[in-house]
């Protein structure tokens, strides 16, 4: 497939991105792609390892270029993984999209993901870390998004539902 995503969706990790995306897509007849596999797929292990193995700045620089690859290649729902907009180019681009952003509050986040080791950002001590990644990433989430979704105390169902209201 090629053109522009339909949607394109952002949101903190855990806030369902994957989950609302698949439903979304499959309400809109269309395909559905996830740049966190697309780079799994495409490097042969987790992103914990490639955390691990080879630094977050490695990481940033692998999920710029999925998410250029995917915007130029992709035209049902995409999910970014939920530091994309970390990068001022992805923002750029992301300018021209129709983007949803998926928000939850900081209590949400810790109960949804606090004790998953998969993921590397929140290893240490959750609550305080998920504070203070909302606190960097948030407005950057608000720059980019055409339509803002809360999720707080929604069913994926539910979520999609109000996605697709938005859109
Ligand atoms: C990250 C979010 C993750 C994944 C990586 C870093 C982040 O994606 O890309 O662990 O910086 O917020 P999800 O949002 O899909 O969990």
């Amino acid at each position: 497939m090629s053109g522009a995503p339909l949607v394109v969706l952002v949101g903190p990790m855990g806030v369902g991105k994957s989950t609302v995306g698949q439903l979304l897509a499959e309400r809109l007849g269309v395909g559905h792609r996830d740049t966190d596999e697309d780079i799994v797929t495409a490097q042969g292990r987790t992103i914990a390892d490639i955390f691990v193995d080879d630094g977050e700045p490695v990481f940033r620089e692998l999920e710029k270029d999925a998410v250029r690859t995917a915007l130029a290649e992709h035209d049902g729902v995409l999910a970014l993984g939920g530091g994309a907009v970390l990068d001022a180019d992805t923002r750029a681009l992301l300018a021209a999209q129709r983007v949803v952003y998926l928000s939850m509050d900081v209590e949400e986040a810790v109960r949804r993901t606090g004790l998953n080791a998969a993921r590397p950002l929140l290893a240490v001590n959750p609550r305080k870390q998920w504070r203070e990644l909302m606190e960097a990433r948030r407005h950057l989430y608000e720059e980019v998004a055409t339509a803002v979704v809360a999720t707080d105390g929604r069913t994926p169902e539910e979520v999609t539902q109000a996605a697709l209201d938005a859109l």
